[in-house]
């Protein structure tokens, strides 16, 4: 039976939920393309090393607080933490901002879904003019994003186990079946093995023309660091969230590198997927490659479209499998962002006495992101002439202000995140001592070889390490690379010194 405020029905249950909130377009989309701009193979070991020395640990980290305290985000670091209580808020808005443009690029896959349908069925494949056709016409891009919050809002008010973990147990094993036949199909292309150099062979992005830069380390590091968080669902309250729902006796550290693993996994695989189609249909319809576009939207939604118009009427087929599979990864992704709102109000309720309707604060929750997610929607990706910049006169810089997506993306991936893993990882090493995590994560069980390695990590590796994230990001978005690097170190030692000076004080 599952209590007022929700439980798992089993550890695999969650494990599917928690690896269906980390596997999402990040995936999709950003990791194969990042990994071939960004050194290839360099690439790969950067992210893997942070995976396993700051993704591994947050991600413990963050399952331990919401199990240790029973609470969603805001509640937790108040119950924790007198100096970092605020930081729930970040872990509250920041899954707000994403899940308004995450929905309108979920609502893009049904639409998808929809027209490699009608191409199955007429014969007359649609290609990548479908894009700019979507985007233009306001009715449909806010259609379909409804659509895709109501399937979203009927799992979340399903509940905990009743449905987020029914959707995830179903979703996930079938996503991995669909990532199978996308790759074999993909594979069998002529060209395919130009698209697996983009993606493995240092440099090769480079030579080949599709980027004009070689990365330096720092980049690799910013870049890494940026999208394992992003894919790993972490800094945004849903992990300390699905934590909060775990039962004691299971195993956080296992459970955490399950969830890290399977991640990445998809990620390569989704690359081995969608990169060599993309290359291969480029080149073998004639286009120069530097006119392949392999980032974000465009990879997906005009790109792939090209490959799956050009294969003939079993495109439509297999732009279905392929849509589908997207549509499930964002999804089981947004449920978890939903899912932080969700409890967040139950729990409040609940503290003051009262008990919350689940289906009535899903319906308010679902109701308000859609509010704001019809302004992305109806901006178009900076097509319907209302962005940020034009709005507010300002000078267009790609990355923060040309379209409302990137707006809110700035603000939750750019900032919020790695903000608040950065004082994160100063709250548990510096005010409340890395033991107060580990006494959770062992669960009265006796410590083990893990201990050292988790508190060098979290006291040292993960805020250093975020730092230069954070810098990379700032950087990407707001283009000054100076700024960004002194804007970030000041924070890092001004939130170190405050902590740390304050807490030797009080033990004085
Ligand atoms: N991990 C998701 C992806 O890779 O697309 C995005 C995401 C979901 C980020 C949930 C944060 C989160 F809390």
């Amino acid at each position: 039976m599952e209590n007022k405020r929700g439980s798992w029905a089993s550890n695999i249950g969650f494990l599917m939920a928690a690896i269906g909130s980390a596997v999402g377009l990040g995936n999709i989309w950003g990791f194969p393309y990042k990994m071939g701009k960004c050194g290839g193979f360099s690439f790969l070991i950067v992210y893997l090393l942070l995976a396993i020395f700051v993704g591994m640990i947050i991600m413990a980290s963050e399952l331990a607080l919401g199990r240790k305290t029973r609470k969603s985000p805001i509640a937790a670091y108040q119950a924790v933490s007198k100096k970092y209580s605020w930081l729930g808020w970040l872990a509250v808005i920041a899954p707000f901002l994403i899940m308004t443009f995450y929905s309108v690029l979920g609502g893009y896959c049904i639409y998808y879904i929809a027209i490699n349908l009608g191409g199955l069925f007429s014969g007359n494949m649609p290609d990548s003019s479908s894009f700019g056709a979507m985007l233009t016409s306001i009715p449909v891009s806010i259609g379909i994003l409804v659509a895709f919050m109501v399937i979203c809002m009927l799992i979340v008010a399903g509940g905990v186990s009743g449905g987020i973990e029914k959707f995830n147990k179903i979703g996930m094993p079938a996503l991995a079946v669909m990532l199978v036949i996308i790759i074999i199909k993909s594979w069998t292309l002529p060209n395919a093995g130009e698209g697996l150099k983009f993606m493995f062979v240092p440099g090769y992005a480079v030579k080949g023309g599709f980027i004009d830069q070689s990365p330096d380390f720092i980049s690799i590091l910013g870049t890494a660091g940026g999208q394992m968080f992003f894919s790993l669902s972490l800094a945004m309250g849903a992990m300390i969230t699905y934590g909060s729902y775990l039962d004691k006796g299971e195993n956080l550290v296992k459970n955490s590198v399950i969830i890290v693993v399977s991640d990445t996994l998809v990620a390569l695989m989704a690359g081995l997927a969608v990169i060599p189609a993309a290359v291969a249909n480029g080149i073998n319809s004639g286009k120069a490659v530097s006119e392949i576009k392999l980032n974000g939207p465009n990879l997906l939604f005009s790109t792939l479209q090209d490959v799956f118009h050009d294969m003939g009427r079993v495109g439509g087929l297999f732009g279905i499998i392929f849509y589908l599979l997207v549509l499930i990864a964002a999804i089981s992704s947004a449920i978890s962002l939903m899912e932080v709102l969700t409890a967040h109000f139950i729990d409040k309720a609940h503290e003051q006495g009262k008990e919350a309707d689940r289906k009535k604060v899903t319906l308010i929750v679902s109701a308000v992101i859609t509010l704001v997610g019809l302004l992305v929607a109806a901006d178009g990706l900076g097509s319907n002439g209302f962005s940020p910049a034009e709005i507010f006169h300002s000078a267009n810089v790609k990355g923060w202000n040309d379209c409302w997506l990137d707006f809110m993306d700035t603000w939750s991936e750019g900032i919020a995140m790695p903000v608040g893993a950065m004082l994160m990882g100063i709250m548990i090493g510096g005010e409340l001592g890395p033991d107060f995590i580990l006494d959770e994560i062992h669960s009265g069980e006796k410590s083990s070889g893990f201990d050292k390695f988790y508190k060098i990590c979290v006291t040292y590796v993960v805020p250093v390490v975020m730092c230069f994230v954070l810098a990379g990001q700032m950087k990407d978005f707001f283009g000054n690379s100076a700024a960004s690097y002194i804007i970030a170190i000041v924070i890092l030692v001004i939130f170190a010194a405050w902590t740390y000076l304050t807490k030797k004080k009080a033990a004085k």
